[in-house]
């Protein structure tokens, strides 16, 4: 099988030597190739240039882009995709002037999720978090993290890990699994945070381990939910199982969490919608992405993070959509991109590096997702008809995704 993609206005993110990640100026750099073609062969891209150097290629199927973009497919790197029902009314409360936290001090938010999610059967839970990932599919995203985190037993952590497990071998997306077991403090352990770590660190991760469930660990650290003590404590757990950390930091409250994050090799720092200048100094020097979720600020009405004094710090940026029934039920990339040019002021090459090579690196498929290099995967969106790169953010509430090619076969 293969595809040869033709008369390409714009070929996007080609890489001859594609890099791990891209940092501070060169995330300005979004290298393109102008009336392009590219061939796919098998699961992967073969081969790409200019039409003017098109050689004989027997393909199985050609497609002509005339005056359509190609990029690569979008990689969300923090997700939360497996859940069961919705939380609408929380939705409905913050307008009448309820805050996020407020919601949770009365039982809503995670905990709210957790009880439903509790009670889905896996079959239930898996075909509702199918039919998300179909539409996400046709969105453009070509690989995808899905974190546990509404369990918060060991069973239900299972059980959502499983399903994403399930996901990966029915769908032609790449899915990376991080176990988020402290993502709450479950109502059973409300007088005993501890209890509940022990828990978490002497049951949990060695069972989620033991069935290689998970690529990599997580906890929401932030004030009211774990603190930086049990966020080292998880971390210096996780690291006997080889789990690397990827965490929810900085989303409310600057609490000292990076530290301890880059201390621990963390693979990204997650949220950061507050950032302090230790923060930064911490990360510079690290291998630690740090990951921006703009339409989780969007939805909820928080601040965005200050995406551009991070990339300003030379340090590097990813974007992820942060999907989720609480603080962001849309995982939709394109929305994702746009939302951090329009709120974060990244350009649209920023953004786009910051959804494509840089979410590759935090999620650790950079060296097959993320750009058109040749022996990567041939996943690729082709747009409509559209004047310029430019106008995929500028068009922010328009599908402007045509077709999807997931692992070198149309979707
Ligand atoms: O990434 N901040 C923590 N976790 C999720 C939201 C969880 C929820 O409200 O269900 C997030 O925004
Ligand atoms: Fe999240």
């Amino acid at each position: 099988m293969s595809i040869l993609l033709t008369n390409i206005k714009q070929l996007l993110q080609v890489r001859n030597d594609a890099p791990e990640f891209l940092a501070g100026k060169e995330m300005q750099n979004l290298p393109i190739l102008e009336n392009a073609w590219v061939w796919l062969e098998d699961e992967e891209i073969k081969d790409f240039g200019t039409m003017g150097n098109l050689p004989k290629i027997n393909a199985t199927q050609t497609i002509d882009c005339t005056g359509r973009v190609v990029l690569p497919s979008w990689v969300d790197s923090h997700t939360h995709l497996v859940f069961a029902g919705t939380r609408e009314q929380e939705f409905v409360d913050r307008i009448n002037g309820l805050s996020y936290q407020e919601i949770a001090e009365r039982g809503g938010g995670i905990l709210n999720s957790a009880k439903r999610l509790q009670e889905a059967s896996e079959e239930s839970l898996y075909e509702q978090s199918a039919k998300r990932l179909e539409e996400l599919i046709k969105l453009g995203t070509g690989a995808i993290e899905i974190k546990s985190g509404y369990g918060l037993t060991t069973e239900a952590e299972m059980k959502m890990l499983k399903v994403a497990k399930k996901l990966e071998k029915n769908y032609p997306v790449t899915v990376k699994t991080t176990f988020l077991g402290a993502h709450a403090v479950p109502e059973t352990y409300k007088e005993n945070k501890a209890g509940y770590m022990d828990l978490i660190i002497n049951d949990m991760l060695p069972k989620i381990a033991k069935k290689g469930l998970a690529d990599f660990v997580d906890i929401f650290c932030e004030k009211g939910y774990f603190s930086i003590e049990d966020t080292e404590r998880l971390l210096a757990a996780a690291k006997e199982y080889n789990l690397i950390p990827k965490i929810h930091v900085n989303q409310f409250n600057a609490i000292g969490g990076i530290p301890i994050a880059v201390k621990y090799n963390a693979l990204s720092v997650d949220h950061l919608e507050v950032i302090t200048d230790e923060d930064i100094e911490a990360l510079r020097d690290s291998r630690t992405m740090p990951v921006a979720l703009p339409t989780c600020s969007f939805f909820i009405s928080i601040p965005y993070s200050n995406g551009r004094k991070i990339i300003d710090a030379g340090l590097p940026l990813a974007l992820a959509s942060d999907l989720n029934p609480g603080t962001t039920p849309s995982g939709n990339m394109n929305f994702v991109v746009a939302t951090a040019c329009i709120k974060m002021r990244l350009t649209p090459e920023e953004a786009i590096n910051a959804a494509t090579v840089n979410g590759a690196y935090a999620m650790g498929v950079s060296d097959t997702h993320g750009s058109i290099t040749k022996g990567k995967k041939a996943n690729l969106i082709i747009t409509n008809k559209v004047s310029s790169y430019n106008y995929l953010p500028y068009a922010f509430g328009s599908n402007l995704v045509d077709k999807v090619i997931l692992n070198g076969k149309l979707v």
